[in-house]
């Protein structure tokens, strides 16, 4: 096994004097958080875990969110939840916890547990379409009772926590309600909003509603974050430009290229993926083990490839690994055409 750590495979420090005029990179405030950069890297069950996330970092994301988190299973010690709370060695301070859940005294509570001492920020999840957490009034559903979304976010914001809320621009189309839902948040003492600019009906389908997100940024004067199909720094540019929003929330593009992040400190396109991948599945060895991390990252390094020559090719490949050195043999293969072949006859492990 030779996956040990690499050295750094970008420096936003180093590329900030090339930072594309298009976007408005800047430092931004979240209550008393100070963030480095106003592109942040957004909740991503499955995916945002403290490996993905210190890599998210390392290329200059502002800020990371934990994947979400159940506010219930936090209460009740769940050995899931725990995990979902891990953070990375020397991970920057200011992560953000995202927590799900209904009910304002229970998500209190979970702001006010030892567990989330750690995360200075915690994120309401005010968005979420998946019919389970739906239908038990949590995620988006809060969409449609303000009153209980107000008393969920004073409720947490009376813990002492930074407290931000994501949210989507409504439940349905011409049912949108995202300039009242943002003043509701503020007025509750939300320090930040991040605005997913679909509705729920249309999960992650095309464009986003700019001209609601720019009703929420209107109705505010806390920190508004754009989210919803941005796919480049041109596409970030747009978004500001027509919303007028103060940061963006980068989530399918940084889960396929976390590298999209150094992008808006002017690095071009071409990133070292392997070093990516080493970087994050030695991170992930001592918490997950082997076969789990071989899984997990054979995955991620399908989405790195994306869109490269012949990716389509090593994608079946990548999905035959089972350890993190087959992985790292079909890697070495694909960029270098200089690692030992299963079809000369010698085992790829
Ligand atoms: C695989 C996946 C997992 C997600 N998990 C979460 C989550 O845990 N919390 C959340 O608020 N949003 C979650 N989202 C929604 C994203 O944060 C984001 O709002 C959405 O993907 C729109 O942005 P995009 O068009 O740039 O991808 C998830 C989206 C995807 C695709």
């Amino acid at each position: 096994m030779s996956v040990n750590a690499e050295p750094p495979v970008f420096s936003p420090r180093a590329e900030r004097g090339k930072a594309r005029a298009a976007f408005p990179l800047a430092p931004l405030a979240v209550g008393g958080v100070r963030l480095p950069s106003n592109v942040v890297c957004a909740p991503l069950a499955g995916y945002t875990d403290f490996a993905f996330r210190m890599l998210c970092y390392r290329f200059g994301a502002g800020l990371c969110y934990t994947e979400m988190v159940s506010a219930k299973g936090l209460l009740y010690n769940s050995e899931a939840t725990k995990e979902l709370l891990r953070r990375g060695e020397n991970e920057p301070p200011q992560t953000a916890v995202q927590l799900f859940g209904g009910e304002a005294d229970i998500l209190r509570a979970a702001c006010e547990s030892e567990a989330l001492a750690p995360f200075p920020v915690v994120d309401l999840n005010m968005g979420c379409p998946v019919p389970k957490v739906f239908k038990n009034g949590e995620g988006s559903a809060l969409l449609a009772d303000l009153p209980r979304a107000e008393k969920i976010v004073s409720a947490c914001v009376k813990s002492g926590k930074t407290v931000t809320v994501k949210f989507r621009v409504g439940i349905g189309r011409g049912n949108y309600v995202a300039a009242e839902f943002a003043k509701m948040c503020e007025g509750a003492g939300a320090a930040a909003i991040a605005v997913h600019g679909r509705t729920r009906e249309e999960y992650y389908a095309g464009e986003p509603h700019f001209e609601q997100i720019a009703a929420a940024k209107n109705a505010v004067s806390v920190p508004v974050f754009a989210n919803g199909g941005i796919f480049s720094v041109e596409d970030a540019a747009a978004m500001v430009q027509k919303t007028g929003a103060d940061g963006v929330m980068l989530a399918r593009a940084a889960m396929y290229c976390p590298h999209l992040f150094a992008e808006f400190y002017g690095a071009g396109k071409e990133w070292d993926v392997c070093a990516a991948v080493k970087e994050q599945a030695a991170a992930m060895l001592p918490a997950y083990g082997e076969r789990r991390t071989a899984v997990h990252m054979r995955k991620m390094a399908a989405f790195y490839l994306r869109g490269m020559r012949g990716a389509g090719q090593v994608r079946r490949e990548l999905f035959a690994c089972e350890t993190l050195q087959e992985l790292e043999n079909v890697l070495a293969r694909f960029f270098c055409g200089n690692a030992p072949s299963a079809a000369e006859g010698v085992p790829a492990d």
